[in-house]
């Protein structure tokens, strides 16, 4: 199953219905993991070895194996992905480096403005690569309210939906290659 995943903890997200769009759009059979409720403590290692894990993280932890690879939308905040979806990353990294358990991984991205959160979007690439993840592409949704209509829920830039259509087939056949891959091993 594809995970996607919003990098916001807003409870109105722009991304969280970017990436509902796209679902819908991709016809691709995602769970849209709901963490922006999670109310995790910032990460320190004497929290860690007084209190241990926060129980919302070792469930999380536990879930990312049922990953066949990933869709995840952040927001930018001030350059970059934030604080609370890297919070969780450093978390999640203290019981498994390989957070995005080397599947492959579409990055996208959104906010009001022209840039549509791109800086936030490679910034966070590098970091999921660095985790385990195998990012395919990157892909940012500019100005969200123009491009974006609350009414019907549908993305209105034809260009960057076929982007991510054509990206999110690319991951699903991928991972049947893959799968069949390590079945002929088996064999
Ligand atoms: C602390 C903070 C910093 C922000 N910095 C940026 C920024 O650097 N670039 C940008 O395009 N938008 C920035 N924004 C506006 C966000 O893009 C906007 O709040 C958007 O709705 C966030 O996405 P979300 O609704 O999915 O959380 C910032 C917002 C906040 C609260």
């Amino acid at each position: 199953m594809i995970f996607a995943i919003n990098g916001s903890n807003s409870e109105w997200s722009i991304n969280k219905k970017l990436l509902k769009s796209v679902i819908k759009h991709s016809e691709v059979n995602a769970n849209l993991l709901e963490i922006e409720s999670l109310d995790i403590p910032i990460y320190s290692i004497q929290r860690q070895q007084k209190h241990g894990f926060p129980q919302e993280i070792l469930e999380l932890n536990e879930s990312l194996n049922n990953a066949s690879g990933f869709i995840i939308s952040t927001p930018e905040h001030n350059g970059f992905f934030t604080a609370f979806f890297k919070n969780l990353i450093d978390w999640l990294s203290r019981l498994d480096r390989k957070v995005f358990r080397d599947k492959f991984v579409v990055i996208l991205s959104t906010s009001p403005g022209k840039m549509g959160g791109k800086t936030a979007a490679i910034s966070l690439s590098t970091l999921v690569n660095r985790m385990g993840g195998r990012v395919i592409s990157v892909h940012s949704l500019p100005s969200f309210k123009e491009n974006y209509d609350e009414s019907t829920g549908e993305i209105l830039n034809g260009e960057f939906l076929s982007e991510v259509k054509h990206a999110v087939k690319q991951m699903e056949l991928d991972i049947k290659t893959e799968k069949s891959k390590e079945l002929e091993l088996v064999v």
